[in-house]
């Protein structure tokens, strides 16, 4: 059954006409914002902050940012200079064009310069999510070959430096840090650097960033975009964050994930707003604090929090004055029609979703501010953007039927490669002339898309995104597991949580200390979101006669659901 249709705001927006747009957009009409358009090159930390200087803004504030102990802004000249400082830092050891740098720390200033900086010099940088360890961070350092790492005293420990030859320098961002060989100050040498640095330009095409993304099976794959995304950041900055020069804009995602640096970064400092980052962990108090110090007007988060603050109750939001608030958005997972309504009574705004994936580098299919939206949908392609439901063998399907949510290849922010894995990249595109997205939806008869699930076993955990396989292998580390499948459990709150089926080895028993063991060896091996809020044990797991574990049958044992197809299964 579908929800009514909520109207549309009120209000001059940036895309006025939905329809219009997607019948005369074109993506070439975008281009001659970039400098390419005159010099045939570009770098995306000039076109995101210093073009704002050159064009006269360079006293508006860029970026807000606060946590716990810090209490900071700096304008549009301040990041230029001091990500122009973090590219000489970085450029004195040696980082080159296409070199790999990572970054691994909590959010703070010094990670925004690092960042821009690293694009400077144009080199790619990788974001790490400060709560991998040491399993996690090995992976992606040595599939990247990273040259360069900018990270905290706290955080080198689960770095296993020894193991990574490519590894040339660390960073150590600390006030109190004494440099010893190849860890280096980077404080002390962000303040003795120059303020000036020739940008490394760079062709469209060239590498941006790279960030490890989880699938249904294999290690965590690094997935490639390139400065020409910029087009698109910009675009959807507009239309879908419906995003002006004078907006105070909120994204709550980490760097970490893609989120976090097409709308925590490029979207909005392309589109020269105010970008407000806030440190520390979630709490209601002071995410709503936050909203009214700064007095956001554009807020973009995810499911899992809104249900978060909804759960915390009226109570705490009616202290706090939003009335600054305009526009709110969603991303992740599904967002559904309880929190829209919640979100309408509390702020007095619908909440507009929007749906896209690390590998589409930017928003897909949204809901505009102009729009009618309809509560449960994800809403419509961007113009200049096709989607559409096709079959396994790429005949496209009729309105209202299920199938592969698909997407016209040639989108300007589609990733440009898998991280040394060109099987894996070409398996997104096996359908000649699409890309494959492993969701599947449906689309009614007016074009608004419905997503149903994952067609893989990739969970959707709190809005993160976690493999399966990369937990099961973990788990198969643990001296006691002898076999483990991991599924994603419908969860209120999460959206899913991890749910584990282990059988143990000869010789040990189930114990409580023994669950919690394994619990925490997932936990510390590869990051606290990855690790299994459910245990459950088994004497056998269902498998395939060639020993593949079937989480297909785990799911259903767990949804009380018929086992469907068994003839693979061994005996
Ligand atoms: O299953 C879809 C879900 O998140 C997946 C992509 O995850 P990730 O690459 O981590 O990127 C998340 C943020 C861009 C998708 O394949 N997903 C994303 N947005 C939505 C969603 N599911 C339902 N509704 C959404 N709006």
């Amino acid at each position: 059954m579908k929800m009514q249709a909520l109207p549309s705001e009120k209000g001059t927006f940036n895309l006025t006409n939905y329809e219009d747009t997607n019948q005369s957009f074109n993506w070439k009409d975008v281009e001659g914002t970039f400098s390419w358009a005159k010099t045939g090159l570009v770098n995306m930390a000039y076109e995101a902050i210093d073009r704002h200087v050159d064009n006269g803004k360079a006293d508006q504030i860029a970026l807000y940012y606060s946590d716990a102990k810090r209490d900071e802004s700096y304008t549009f000249k301040q990041l230029k200079e001091q990500s122009n400082k973090a590219a000489n830092v970085l450029k004195s050891v040696g980082v080159e064009k296409g070199d790999r740098v990572f970054i691994f720390m909590p959010r703070s200033p010094e990670l925004y310069f690092a960042f821009l900086g690293t694009l400077k010099v144009g080199a790619i940088v990788g974001p790490l999510f400060e709560a991998f360890m040491e399993g996690a961070v090995r992976d992606r350092l040595e599939d990247s070959e990273a040259k360069v790492l900018v990270t905290t005293p706290a955080l080198l420990e689960r770095v296993p430096v020894a193991d990574l030859p490519h590894l040339e320098t660390v960073f150590i961002v600390d006030d109190e840090f004494t440099e010893q060989g190849s860890y280096l100050d980077f404080n002390k040498r962000l303040n003795e650097a120059s303020p000036e640095f020739d940008i490394e330009w760079v062709d469209r095409e060239d590498g941006l960033i790279l960030h490890y993304t989880s699938g249904s099976t294999g290690k965590p794959k690094g997935v490639l975009h390139v400065h020409n995304a910029m087009i698109q950041h910009y675009q959807t900055a507009k239309w879908v964050l419906d995003l002006k020069e004078d907006d105070i804009y909120w994204c709550t995602a980490d760097p970490g994930w893609v989120t976090g640096t097409s709308y925590g970064i490029f979207g909005p400092w392309l589109a020269g707003a105010t970008n407000v980052i806030r440190g520390g962990r979630f709490s209601p108090h002071d995410w709503y604090e936050t909203l009214e110090r700064y007095q956001v007007t554009v807020w973009y988060s995810a499911p899992t929090a809104f249900r978060m603050l909804m759960s915390a109750g009226d109570q705490v939001v009616k202290k706090y004055n939003l009335s600054s608030l305009r526009h709110i958005l969603s991303v992740g997972e599904p967002l559904n029609p309880e929190v829209i309504k919640w979100g309408k009574n509390v702020f007095n705004l619908r909440i507009h979703d929007t749906w896209w994936m690390t590998e589409t580098g930017a928003q897909m299919i949204c809901n505009y501010p102009s729009m009618e939206i309809r509560p449960g949908s994800m809403g419509k392609p961007i113009p200049g953007v096709e989607a559409a439901i096709i079959d396994d063998q790429g005949n496209v399907l009729p309105p209202n039927r299920m199938g592969n949510l698909a997407l016209k290849v040639g989108w300007p922010s589609m990733m440009r490669a898998v991280w040394n894995n060109k099987p894996k990249y070409d398996s997104y595109f096996r359908l000649e002339g699409w890309y494959v997205s492993g969701d599947s939806a449906y689309m009614d008869e007016d074009g608004y898309f419905w997503f149903q699930g994952r067609i893989d076993d990739v969970i959707m955990s709190a809005g993160e995104r976690v493999g399966p396989f990369e937990v099961e292998s973990k788990l198969v580390e643990h001296p006691a597991v002898a076999e483990a499948g991991v599924i994603g459990k419908p969860d209120p709150v999460r959206g899913e949580i991890i749910k584990a089926f282990i059988a143990l080895r000869d010789g040990y028993e189930v114990t409580a200390e023994l669950e919690e063991e394994i619990r925490l060896f997932v936990k510390k091996g590869l990051a606290a979101h990855a690790a299994p809020r459910e245990i459950e044990f088994r004497a056998k797991l269902p498998k395939t006669r060639s020993g593949k574990i079937m989480r297909r049958v785990l799911k259903a044992w767990e949804l009380d659901l018929p086992t469907g197809d068994l003839s693979t299964m061994e005996d």
